[in-house]
C-alpha cells in the first residue's frame, strides 16, 4: 500500500541549499552552529549524526522555520525559509499530537486543510494508518496510546499531507527495537516511492548508514568550546536494498564511528 497515490502527487521533491549557515541564540555568548554549507539534492536521503549539542536540531528547526539564521542563508526547492510552510512535513521528539482528536481525525487534519475531498481525505487517513500500523486503534485518543504508537501517528500526521521535504529528528528514538526496524523499513519504501527529500537526524550510525544517501557528521558544540559545524559528509556507495550484516556497511558504520568520535580525547 501506498500513501502516495498516482492521483494526488506530493509537492515536487525540492532542492535543500544551506549556504554559509550561522546560529546564534538571543544572549548565547556564541554560535550554536556556525558556517555549514550543504547542497542536498531533490529527493536525496540525507542523515545529520554528531555528539550531543552539535546543533543537529538547531540546523533542522532552521529549515523547518521554527528559527532564524543569524548568518548566511536557507532555502529549499530554491525559495527562501522565512517560516514554517506545508511543504516541509516536521517530526520531531515530542508529538505535538492534538489531544482532543482521535488518532484517524489528527492524521486527517492536514487533509482537511488541504481541502482535499472527503473520498481522497478517506483513502490517505487509511493508507497513513496502514503504513504505521495502527488501523485498529484509528478511534482511540492520543493519551489512550504509547509514547512509540503515539510518535507512529506523528509520522502517519506528516506523511498525509505528501510534502516535498520530510525533516525528522530522531523520530524513532523512543521506539522498540523490533517497531524501529519496520519504521525504518517503511520510511525507506516511503523515501523510495515518491521520491520526497527527507533530512534525517539520528544517534544511531547504523540507521544512518541504512537510510542514507549522505551522513553529515557533525561536531563541536559549546561542550567542546567551538560552534556546531559539519566536520565531514560521508556519500554511503552500497546498493538500496541494505543488509546491515555486510562488511561493507559495517566498514561505513566503523568510519562514521570514528569521524563522530575524532577528537574526544583532546577534548577531555
Ligand atoms: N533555544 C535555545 N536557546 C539557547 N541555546 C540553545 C537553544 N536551543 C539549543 N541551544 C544550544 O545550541 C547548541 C546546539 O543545540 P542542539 O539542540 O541543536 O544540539 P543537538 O545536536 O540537537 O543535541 P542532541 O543530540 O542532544 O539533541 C547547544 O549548545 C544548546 O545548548
Ligand atoms: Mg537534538
Amino acid at each position: 500500500m501506498k500513501i502516495y497515490s498516482t492521483r494526488r502527487r506530493p509537492h515536487r521533491p525540492a532542492r535543500i541549499v544551506l549556504d554559509g549557515l550561522g546560529k546564534r541564540y538571543p544572549g548565547a555568548s556564541g554560535f550554536a552552529v556556525d558556517r555549514v554549507n550543504l547542497d542536498i539534492a531533490a529527493g536525496e536521503f540525507v542523515c545529520v549524526v554528531g555528539a550531543s549539542g552539535c546543533g543537529k536540531s538547531t540546523l533542522l528547526r532552521i529549515l523547518a522555520g521554527f528559527e532564524t539564521a543569524s548568518q548566511g542563508a536557507v532555502s529549499v526547492g530554491e525559495e527562501p525559509v522565512t517560516g514554517p510552510g506545508p511543504d516541509r512535513g516536521v517530526v520531531f521528539q515530542d508529538y505535538g499530537l492534538f489531544p482532543w482528536l482521535t488518532v484517524a481525525e489528527n492524521i486527517a487534519y492536514g487533509p482537511k486543510q488541504a481541502r482535499m475531498t472527503r473520498d481522497d481525505i478517506r483513502e490517505t487517513t487509511d493508507r497513513s494508518l496502514e503504513t504505521v500500523g495502527l488501523t485498529r486503534v484509528r478511534d482511540s485518543f492520543p493519551h489512550q496510546l504509547s509514547g512509540g504508537m503515539q510518535q507512529r501517528v506523528a509520522i502517519a500526521r506528516v506523511l498525509a499531507n505528501r510534502p516535498a521535504v520530510l525533516l525528522m529528528d530522531e523520530p524513532f528514538g523512543a521506539l522498540d527495537a523490533l517497531t524501529r526496524g519496520d519504521m525504518q523499513t517503511e520510511l525507506a519504501r516511503i523515501h523510495r516511492d515518491s521520491g520526497v527529500t527527507v533530512v534525517f537526524v539520528t544517534h544511531s550510525v547504523e540507521e544512518a548508514v541504512y537510510l542514507s544517501d549522505r551522513v553529515v557528521v557533525m561536531a563541536g558544540g559549546t561542550a567542546h568550546g567551538t560552534a556546531g559545524h559539519v566536520r565531514e559528509v560521508v556519500t554511503i556507495d552500497l546498493p538500496r536494498e541494505r543488509e546491515v550484516t555486510a562488511p561493507e556497511f559495517n566498514e561505513y558504520k566503523r568510519r562514521i564511528d570514528a569521524l563522530i568520535h575524532q577528537g574526544d580525547r583532546a577534548a577531555a
